[in-house]
């Protein structure tokens, strides 16, 4: 929900005092928030960027943007400014065509890839709700309640690493991972070939978009990949406007709001560069997310979740909270940390976080300003901010003009199954 202002903070204030009090007292009182860039988090994202072909490297580097000048909050330094996006990055593997982004919007609204041919990406990555499902944590494949919250897929397409805890590297694997996940399509790839090959329709999109006869389920989700390139970006907010030169596109409160973000508030030191993301992992300390304890489905999904990432059984037969990078690296530091996500188009995504525990940015600045949870193993970046009403208010403003126009787009038509011997005609 926008624009809930702070009207009942001083009781809230009041309540949160207990906590932030604590957590201040162990931190230097002197200065406002303690927090500079020489906390012990540097930026990794060159690696990433490397080994992802032809993916613009925002990292590097630069002078920082020059919109906190003149202020008298100094802004945080070392960090890759905020920016307009890139191009969109493209595997040399899988060139951009129209044919191939056209059939990839059709594929994603097509629930006859997954099992029980009852789910599609759309079911959970639905245009009405940010693409996302606006739940806290997602739905699953029948049967099953998903343990993680649906992200958006705008924007999807500039991140190296993809998924809450950034598992797999491109979008033809997560969308490997999405169709063939058991809580997601369940699908399985030589039966999606099978139903492909029914459909005269189909046959023809992909002769034209990959020139093959068959389709296999590798041109799935290449052409799967290509639309999420082409059709789900949003580089049109009021603060690319700004940042293009159109001064009046940002409120003033906003322009506050940007200078908190790149100083006081402390965001800018994980949420940088043209995505707002470090693309690295950090753990937040979030509150627990209840479906987990009163929803058995979810409970279900957990811990399967862990034990198909090889967690041993006696940790597993007691989950309770989502691991994040723990999964990939089996590291005990790496226990609840989760990639930044980028902050764009985040009008439209709520619920907030991996667990879906935030209702609305204002919860989610609350929370930041708090210094988020109690366990000392949180990041250190992560500390009480001690922002006034109007400063978060401006903030949240801030973070409004992240988003711009909805990314609408016409729910295409699905092919239809025919009989044989269609294939044999068109081979
Ligand atoms: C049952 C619900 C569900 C279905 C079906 C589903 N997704 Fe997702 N999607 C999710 C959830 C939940 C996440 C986060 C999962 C995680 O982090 O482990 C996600 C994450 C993603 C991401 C990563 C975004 C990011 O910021 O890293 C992309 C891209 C994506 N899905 C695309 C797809 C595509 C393409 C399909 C269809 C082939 C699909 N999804 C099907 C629920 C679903
Ligand atoms: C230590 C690095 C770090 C700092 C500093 C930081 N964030 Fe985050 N942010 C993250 C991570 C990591 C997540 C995802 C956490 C999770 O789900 O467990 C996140 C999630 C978010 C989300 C939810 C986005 C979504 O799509 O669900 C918002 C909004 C957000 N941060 C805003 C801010 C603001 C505003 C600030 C400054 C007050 C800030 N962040 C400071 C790392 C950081």
């Amino acid at each position: 929900m926008r624009g809930r202002h702070w009207f009942l903070f001083p009781l809230a204030a009041l309540l949160l005092a207990g906590c932030s009090r604590r957590k201040a007292d162990t931190q230097d009182s002197s200065v406002t928030p303690a927090i500079t860039a020489t906390d012990p988090q540097p930026p990794e994202t060159s690696s990433a960027a490397a080994s992802e072909g032809s993916r613009t490297d925002d990292s590097a580097p630069a002078p920082r943007a020059p919109t906190a000048a003149g202020t008298n909050q100094r802004p945080l330094h070392g960090f890759p400014p905020l920016a307009a996006l890139p191009d969109v990055p493209v595997p040399p593997d899988n060139p951009v065509s129209a044919a191939k982004s056209q059939l990839g919007r059709v594929l994603f609204f097509d629930n006859r890839l997954s099992g029980d041919v009852g789910t599609s990406c759309a079911s959970c990555h639905d245009p009405r709700q940010g693409w996302g499902d606006g739940q806290a944590v997602s739905r699953g494949y029948a049967g099953t309640q998903h343990w993680r919250n649906s992200q958006t897929t705008v924007n999807s397409a500039f991140y190296s690493k993809l998924f809450w805890a950034g598992e797999v590297p491109s979008l033809e694997a997560q969308a490997k991972s999405a169709i063939t996940g058991n809580l997601a399509g369940n699908g399985d790839p030589v039966m999606i070939e099978e139903r492909l090959a029914q459909m005269p329709e189909y046959l023809a999109m992909f002769k034209e978009a990959f020139g093959v006869d068959r389709p296999t389920f590798a041109h799935v989700l290449k052409a799967i990949a290509t639309f999420e390139r082409t059709d789900m970006i949003s580089r049109d907010s009021p603060f690319d406007q700004f940042l293009a030169g159109e001064e009046d596109a940002l409120s003033e409160d906003a322009k506050a709001g940007l200078v908190l973000f790149e100083g006081k508030a402390g965001c800018i030191q994980c949420h940088h560069g043209s995505l707002m993301s470090d693309e690295d992992y950090h753990y937040l300390d979030l509150p627990k997310q209840k479906a987990f304890e009163q929803d058995p489905l979810r409970q279900v999904a957990l811990r399967y979740q862990h034990y198909i990432r090889g967690v041993p059984e006696h940790v597993y037969r007691q989950a309770d909270g989502d691991l994040g990078l723990y999964y990939t690296t089996k590291k005990e530091e790496d226990r609840g940390k989760f990639r930044t996500p980028s902050l764009r188009y985040l009008e439209y995504t709520a619920p907030y976080m991996h667990n879906g525990v935030f209702f609305d940015v204002e919860d989610v600045i609350d929370f930041y300003d708090a210094g988020g949870g109690d366990d000392p193993r949180q990041s250190p970046l992560i500390r009480p901010l001690r922002l006034t009403d109007e400063e978060k208010f401006q903030l949240a403003e801030f973070l409004y003009s992240l988003s711009g126009k909805e990314v609408r787009i016409a729910v295409p038509r699905l092919p239809e199954y025919e009989v044989w011997p269609l294939l044999e005609a068109a081979e």
